[in-house]
């Protein structure tokens, strides 16, 4: 197919990174966009599945910008809509209808979505969250788990590196700083636990539900190989935190819109008690939504929780999330991002049988993650390190050289804009990718 571009040259890109580097710190304005190969890329333009960088390389995008673009890049109706209502105003430092309109959009598919707040992003909105739960329940910690990222924040940042000397052992584990320069007092605030054991949760909210108000997971691990929930591990956390008064905090923010219109609590008929929505929401445009109980969100109604933000919910932002599930809403939408992510795994799967490697893909479909492993299944954090990380980045290298753009931690994502020709590139690429690994 024509978007192979075997020997890619990156000269404008690594001109234009020793350029940034000069006035931006280290090159980038995410510590993420370090991590491409062979080095940061600039990128110029992006429509549907594509996106092309200033070298003039064409790639297929499987990383839909960490997860937003799930409509796409420039996507017509959604460029349409910010058009029309940016053209009313920015931002008023006071309500407008289409808030209304989003609002009442989430209140339908989201079960827990009684109450809202839109925020900007999805680390701010998880902090709303936590200030909600302590208000209502008078209590200060959060359990979390292992691998799940909740944002780069202080509170959350932690539990996020394998470090099998320092982390301590499972059942009791030591939470390691992700970063320099996170305030130490905030690791009073949680206790961390590997995921996907309930019964060491249940053992721990027994001993300590007198100061925890909330556990936090991401319903599906997408951040650490995409694990699936055990079952009955997302209902135990339910009834758990049902017993202990705690709140149950689904951050959604990978999930939400991803796994269907209502999130993963649809998905999977679990109602947590607090939500967060970010990514794929609107399309590359900053907005975030913490949705709720009207029993655990009236704190904010009453002004008693304080949650403000001066650009939330500016016109461009609200006028993209209407655009983008606008497109969602269109039948047959989500079963169709559903059976390609299948078959790109089912793919993946059959190229790596064929070519004797030790790909192990694991996810749901709409989002998955591909890596190396002699072992069947990855289930918690700790298990990650089962994978062989250099073979890993070869392959994501490889593919890239190939013109096919995965996310560096091997995830990927389907858009509704991808079509059953583009898996079936992947797959041939991967193939060609695989064979040379070996
Ligand atoms: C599950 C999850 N929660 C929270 C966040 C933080 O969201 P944001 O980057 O919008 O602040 C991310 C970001 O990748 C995420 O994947």
């Amino acid at each position: 197919m024509q978007e192979i571009n075997m020997q890619l040259s990156h000269e404008k890109s690594a001109a234009l990174l020793e350029r940034s580097k000069k006035v931006l710190a280290g090159g980038v304005s995410s510590e993420f966009r370090k991590f491409n190969h062979p080095h940061a890329l600039f990128y110029d333009h992006a429509e549907g599945v594509y996106i092309y960088d200033v070298d003039g390389n064409k790639y297929l995008d499987f990383t839909l910008s960490q997860g937003p673009m799930i409509v796409g890049h420039s996507h017509p109706h959604v460029l349409k809509r910010v058009r029309d209502y940016s053209e009313k105003g920015q931002l008023f430092a006071g309500q407008h209808i289409l808030e209304i309109e989003l609002a009442e959009k989430l209140n339908k598919y989201i079960p827990s979505a009684e109450l809202m707040r839109f925020c900007l992003d999805g680390s701010t909105a998880i902090q709303t969250a936590f200030r909600v739960a302590r208000a209502k329940t008078g209590r200060n910690k959060f359990i979390r788990f292992e691998g799940h990222y909740h944002g780069w924040l202080d509170n959350v940042s932690w539990g996020l590196t394998l470090n099998k000397d320092k982390m301590g052992t499972r059942e009791t584990p030591i939470p390691l700083p992700w970063s320099e320069g996170i305030a130490d007092g905030v690791k009073h605030e949680f206790i961390i636990l590997p995921w996907n054991d309930l019964e060491l949760v249940k053992k721990t909210m027994a001993e300590n539900h007198n100061e925890i108000a909330a556990i936090i997971t991401e319903p599906i691990m997408c951040n650490s190989s995409c694990i699936l929930p055990e079952e009955g591990f997302l209902q135990g956390l339910r009834d758990v935190c049902t017993h202990y008064n705690s709140a149950l905090i689904f951050d959604e923010v990978i999930t939400g819109f991803r796994t269907g219109l209502g999130g993963a609590q649809k998905h999977f008929g679990i109602t947590p008690d607090l939500s967060i929505f970010a990514k794929a929401l609107a399309s590359g445009y900053p907005i975030s939504a913490i949705v709720g109980k009207k029993e655990w969100m009236h704190s904010l109604a009453e002004g008693k929780v304080i949650h403000a933000g001066t650009m939330n919910s500016g016109c461009a932002l609200i006028a993209a999330a209407l655009g983008t599930i606008e497109v969602l809403e269109q039948e047959g939408t989500h079963e169709r991002i559903y059976a390609l992510g299948h078959r790109l795994m089912e793919g993946l799967r059959k190229a790596a049988k064929e070519t004797g490697q030790n790909l192990l893909v694991q996810g749901l479909g709409p989002m998955f993650h591909t890596g190396f492993a002699d072992v069947s299944k990855i289930k918690e954090y700790r298990e990650v390190s089962a994978y062989e990380q250099p073979k890993s980045k070869l392959f994501i290298q490889g593919m890239q050289q190939r013109g096919v753009r995965i996310i560096g931690r091997g995830l990927w994502y389907i858009s509704a804009v991808h079509e059953e020709k583009h898996i079936d590139h992947a797959i041939e690429m991967a193939k060609e990718t695989l064979i040379e690994l070996k």
